[in-house]
């Protein structure tokens, strides 16, 4: 990505939240194994250093409607507490092993029932619409959550460039493979690539967002650079990292969670605090950098916004 320099920006600067002694507290937390159900870590990867990361110039501030009016979480917590299972399965593999992934040069290849197909530089894909800052909830199927100040575009401004097809009824996504930069793919433990979807009315909802930064630059790689979705109304495993191809499906594409459990995670996966992972309860969720869970809101708060998309669909089947 060739991005010219930063002009002094309003948007959420990381410098406000980082704060060591909450980083300190989840440490603590996570060494007495109390920090996410289902999955005990112990200490912390180091955070990378946010001012190595690029600023990003000309982002709009987060306008009422995409913004939480809660605290966001730490820059050190939202970069160093991750899943990206492609630098391994713990939550600080990541931080300290996606030093190895090249987001520059990148583009995603376009492909299904669309009206322009190809392959597009990161740059004409982010040409769609100017960029903006969105304050969202994330809340990970795992029973943890955060705030987070995401840097993009508009999902729905990207796709209509492309102009899908009638039979276009879901758009797949697909992260890269390429075991040399992704060194947690020489283990099979998911059927690379991590693939991920949404029905095309998911895809068009205005709160559907590409990211490319977060806390006013660019996306650190262990949290998906160069290019990510974010979908704050469902489970966090949805919003696929450092994707290269976008196809336009008349079928409901397979997606990486569902195909390796399906009893587990749902196509869906819409954060709903009444329907339990068969291993845990998703009625509470602990905010990193917090010790009291909080309950869960159904659709992550956001049910105002998207419960229509799914009125007559039975949210417990269709989970
Ligand atoms: N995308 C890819 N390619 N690989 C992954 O392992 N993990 C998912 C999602 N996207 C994952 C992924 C899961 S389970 C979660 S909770 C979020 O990324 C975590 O995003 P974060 O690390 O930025 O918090």
């Amino acid at each position: 990505m060739k991005i010219p320099e930063p002009r002094e920006s309003e948007v959420t600067d990381e410098a406000v939240f980082l704060n060591r002694r909450e980083v300190l507290r989840l440490g603590a937390a996570a060494a007495l194994g109390t920090l996410v159900a289902g999955c005990p870590e112990g200490g912390q990867a180091d955070p990378p250093d946010p001012l190595a990361l690029r600023r990003l110039p000309d982002v709009a501030p987060a306008a009422p409607a995409f913004r939480v009016d809660e605290e966001p979480t730490s820059f050190e917590d939202v970069t160093s507490y991750n899943n990206f299972y492609e630098f391994g399965t713990g939550k600080q593999d990541p931080a300290r092993e996606a030093h190895t992934l090249r987001p520059e040069p990148w583009s995603v290849v376009v492909d299904g029932d669309v009206g322009r197909p190809g392959r597009v530089p990161l740059e004409d894909l982010l040409a769609a619409a100017p960029l903006e800052e969105r304050i969202y909830r994330f809340r990970c199927v795992e029973a943890w959550s955060m705030v987070v100040p995401w840097i993009g575009v508009p999902l729905a401004r990207v796709i209509e460039r492309f102009q899908p097809g009638p039979k276009a009824a879901y758009v797949a996504f697909e992260t890269l493979v390429d075991p040399e930069q992704m060194p947690g793919q020489r283990r099979r433990v998911i059927d690379w690539p991590y693939r991920e979807g949404l029905r095309m009315d998911e895809a068009m909802h205005p709160l559907a967002f590409l990211a490319i930064g977060l806390y006013g630059r660019v996306l650190p790689n262990q949290n998906g650079a160069p290019i990510r979705l974010v979908v704050p109304w469902k489970y966090g495993f949805k919003s696929i990292k450092s994707i290269v191809r976008m196809s336009f499906t008349e079928k409901q594409p397979h997606t990486s969670w569902n195909d390796l459990q399906p009893s587990e995670y749902g196509f869906y996966a819409n954060v709903n605090p009444e329907v339990d992972h068969p291993r845990w309860s998703q009625a509470r969720e602990r905010r990193l950098g917090e010790f009291r869970k909080r309950p869960t809101l159904p659709f992550n708060g956001y049910a105002e916004q998207v419960a229509g998309l799914y009125a007559g669909l039975d949210l417990r089947r269709n989970f």
